[in-house]
């Protein structure tokens, strides 16, 4: 009997509806009482990372937490020596998140492996479910600390980063569980990894406009993340003249409309300073030091470049005239990431198959998927979300959504395995 007839397409909405109970049960899990915060390698990680890791030992997973903390449940192909198809996304969270970006992915995946499970014959490749660690960066700056495991591209030298409390990475690491120095061991064989896919909410309103449950991700934007901090001269506020002033947050402000002036004026340009800290921090001192965050994303590398460019050129100006030194730090770059076409192709048939058009669309929002690129070929399935909102917590997505979703990853899985047993 060949593989594909093993697969059961399904309209039920049992599956995404367990899927959505256990995005649920991880939005509850945080650091914060009243908001859903879940940063690197904190005790809501480990709690977040016991409660999958339970769920894939139900479903016959082979479950490690690895080096860096990522949980990673592996499902064994019908031989061995066969390939590896990675599936997942990550489970930590930007601050007073939503409940869906990253854990959807993650606990799709799980109801794939849930399926093939219960049909009993296991698939020419192994599939595993990664729960990446680290992909928003909110705890030490600098994103995808998870897939740079993986990928061998984690860099040594963040492991000496501190925390908002004063925490290094390599702290941090080893209090979860994990081996700072053993991270290069992490690192995957390519030859022996034949796809990562990954499911995520679109975090964008293209698909609700065009009344699609799903599209399939082109291409995934660059970014540059970089650390950005002012320092003038502290003073008393009701002493110092206006005109002897070196107030470091009213430089830092004239530099955030710089930010939002350039992006608005360049076509393809999104730039946001999203965090901004002011020291010493009283109402009647005048600031002293403003740092803040800078992100910077175009669709085109060179056009993202020469953004940074001029608003590195644009702090220092802004800073000669106002007698404030700026100190500027790149924390991240990446650069624009294509997904794999035959990958690509095989989610819109998989889509077709079920009766929606496939609408193929760009990702503004970075992936794990970006720096899996450099491992294997990607493929990313979006799945429509209201009103187009995340990184907030009223993220929401409907269970016939997540139930399409499935269905599209389960044919495609199926088509994979037919083309698989072709080779
Ligand atoms: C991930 O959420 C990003 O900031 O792109
Ligand atoms: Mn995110
Ligand atoms: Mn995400």
């Amino acid at each position: 009997m060949p593989d594909y007839e093993t697969f059961v397409f399904t309209t039920d909405l049992t599956d995404a509806q367990r899927v959505r109970e256990r995005c649920d049960v991880l939005g509850a899990i945080s650091e914060e009482p009243d908001r859903l915060t879940r940063r690197f390698a904190t005790p809501a990680m480990r709690a977040a990372n016991a409660a999958v890791a339970g769920w894939m030992r139900d479903v016959g997973m082979v479950v490690r937490q690895d080096g860096i903390g990522n949980l990673i449940g592996r499902y064994e192909a019908r031989e061995a020596g066969a390939k590896t198809l990675l599936l997942g996304s990550h489970l930590d969270t930007v601050r007073d998140a939503g409940k869906y970006d990253g854990p959807l992915g993650v606990l799709v995946a799980l109801a794939l492996v849930e399926r093939l499970h219960a049909r009993g014959p296991r698939l020419p490749f192994a599939l595993e479910v990664a729960a990446f660690a680290d992909e928003e960066g909110l705890r030490y700056h600098t994103s995808y600390l998870g897939s740079r495991a993986l990928t061998g591209a984690f860099d040594p030298r963040d492991l000496s980063r501190e925390d908002e409390d004063g925490v290094a990475m390599a702290e941090a690491i080893r209090a979860f569980g994990g081996d700072p120095a053993a991270i290069d061991r992490e690192r995957r064989d390519p030859g022996a990894m034949l796809a990562y896919c990954e499911v995520h909410i679109e975090q964008g309103p293209v698909l609700e406009q065009r009344g699609l449950p799903v599209g399939v991700v082109s291409v995934i934007m660059g970014q540059g993340r970089c650390d950005v901090a002012f320092v003038g001269q502290a003073g008393h506020a009701g002493t110092v003249p206006m005109d002897l002033r070196h107030d470091a947050l009213c430089a830092a402000a004239e530099f955030t409309l710089a930010v939002e002036g350039l992006a608005r004026r360049e076509a393809g340009l999104v730039a946001t300073v999203g965090q901004l800290a002011v020291g010493p921090g009283a109402s009647n001192v005048i600031p002293g030091r403003a740092t803040l965050s800078l992100d910077v994303r175009h669709l085109d590398d060179a056009a993202r470049q020469e953004a940074c460019l001029f608003l590195h050129n644009a702090a220092v100006d802004i800073g000669a005239r106002r007698g404030v030194s700026v100190e500027w730090r790149l924390v991240q770059e990446s650069a624009t990431v294509s997904c794999s076409p035959a990958l690509g192709a095989a989610l819109s048939r998989a889509i077709e198959a079920l009766g929606y058009a496939a609408l193929s669309l760009p990702s503004g929002a970075g992936h794990d998927a970006v720096v899996m690129s450099t491992l294997a070929p990607v493929a990313m399935l979006f799945v429509r979300c209201k009103g187009g909102v995340s990184h907030n917590p009223a993220e929401a997505v409907i269970m016939e959504d997540v139930a399409v979703a499935l269905d599209v990853m389960d044919t495609f899985l199926a088509n994979l395995v037919d083309s698989y047993n072709l080779v």
